[in-house]
């Protein structure tokens, strides 16, 4: 069940305080401050960077940032390579290349039953990092509200308070995650905007059922909301299940800013080339913001996604398996060793619930240990939510060849015997 939570108290008092930190004048003889945006002066780095510093630190398996092992397909990377030598290396146009435009527009409309006109519906971004940040901006004005649904990817939060909005959170627990309409209706004021919703779900390895969309799907209807739908695992579904894209839901057309990642589609993370597909009216918007964001993208990584999204339906068949196959392998390792696994049903990532593994110590403590001691790397779920955490869960990246998931597993049976 959801459980509801005020305002965002925590990052707003966080923000707060660091810009009271401002007047704290230095002693006359130091050398003067520097004046840094507070924002940022006090932002915390990403648990992702800092998981995989102490990683490397202690010679650790990285089971923390998702990534995966393999080199990514040959022929994809043999396009861009392709590209460098011969194609352009001058700017693209900012939007980005037309053949990409149009790939992006016809895999959406293969896959997810989409119709959109590359012209004005689809632009490409550095990633969906920077399609987050653009859609965010161009979407927020001052003391606009904005519904987190929590656990969140880290860049939500920070973003939307740096375009000048309030988040409002929605907590999600373990073992369901799930959205009901009280939880959305208990944040919704007249002044909010827009929902960052996260389909499939990192971390918590969920896909929204349909009939939860149809919930959210409502609700933005109802209140005027346009959700900014983070699809970047569309395709890492398992268990024969399908995309869906909110933007397919009856009346989300015009309500939906779908963002996508090749880099998540063709296992090369590295990449950051993204997607935002909208409305005409929202996307010339977001066109403006991205402009002075990024402006562009490289162009031959663009092109050898535009050949990359045309590959026929074995590709995306394989990867899937490939993956739902290392999820398995790691979900048995893990059991036979005690833990309890929770269901991982898309992303490359699993969980496991320290409190009904019989382990009662917080999340980050058993991260800490697992890395120094044990030898593994894997990121608290607390790290997700700015208040209110969960502490009981733990994120593990399955998408790692067999050997150094079966060392993992080992590790960690390891860890649990010092916890
Ligand atoms: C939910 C979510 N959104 C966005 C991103 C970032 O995607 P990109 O690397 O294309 O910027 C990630 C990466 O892990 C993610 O999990």
């Amino acid at each position: 069940m959801a459980r509801l939570r005020p305002a965002a108290s925590l990052v707003e008092g966080l923000l707060r305080r660091s810009m009271g930190r401002r007047l704290d004048l230095a002693p006359q003889t130091r050398a003067p401050r520097r004046r840094m945006n507070p924002f940022y002066a006090t932002l915390k780095t990403s648990v992702f960077s800092t998981m995989s510093a102490l990683a490397a630190e202690h010679g650790a398996i990285n089971l923390g940032q998702g990534f995966p092992d393999g080199a990514g397909p040959e022929d994809v990377r043999a396009r861009a390579a392709e590209a460098v030598l011969h194609g352009n290396n001058q700017y693209p146009p900012s939007p980005g290349l037309p053949e990409l435009r149009q790939a992006v527009a016809a895999h959406y409309g293969r896959f997810q039953g989409l119709e959109l006109d590359w012209k004005t519906q689809v632009i490409v971004t550095s990633g969906a990092t920077e399609a987050l940040a653009a859609a965010t901006l161009a979407l927020i004005s001052p003391g606009d509200e904005a519904v987190i649904l929590e656990p969140a990817y880290d860049s939500y939060g920070p973003q939307v308070l740096r375009a000048g909005g309030v988040p409002r959170f929605i907590r999600l627990e373990p073992p369901n995650w799930t959205i009901t309409r009280e939880a959305l209706e208990a944040v919704t004021t007249p002044r909010t905007r827009i929902v960052m919703f996260n389909n499939p779900l990192n971390p918590a390895a969920r896909v929204y059922t349909t009939q939860e969309m149809a919930v959210l799907a409502d609700w933005c209807v109802r209140h005027g909301v346009v959700a900014v739908c983070d699809e970047v695992w569309e395709h890492i579904v398992f268990d024969g299940r399908r995309p869906v894209s909110m933007m397919s839901l009856p009346g989300m057309a015009g309500s939906t800013v779908k963002i996508g990642s090749a880099g998540k589609i063709f296992s090369l993370t590295g990449w950051k080339v993204g997607f935002i597909c909208a409305a005409p009216e929202l996307a010339a918007v977001i066109q403006k913001a991205h402009q002075f964001l990024t402006f562009a993208t490289a162009p031959n990584l663009q092109a050898a996604v535009a050949y990359g999204l045309d590959k026929d339906d074995a590709y995306f068949e394989q990867m899937r398996s490939g993956f739902a196959r290392s999820r398995d392998r790691l979900t048995a390792g893990l059991k036979s060793e005690g833990f309890a696994v929770l269901p991982s049903e898309g992303t490359y990532f699993l969980n496991v619930d320290l409190a009904a593994s019989g382990l009662n110590l917080d999340d980050e403590t058993f991260c800490l240990r697992a890395v120094k001691e044990a030898g593994v790397a894997a990121i608290p779920v607390s790290a997700f939510y700015a208040e209110d955490p969960v502490r009981t869960v733990v994120r593990l990246c399955f998408a790692k060849n067999d050997d150094t998931l079966d060392a993992a597993v080992e590790r960690l049976g390891k860890a649990r015997k010092l916890a």
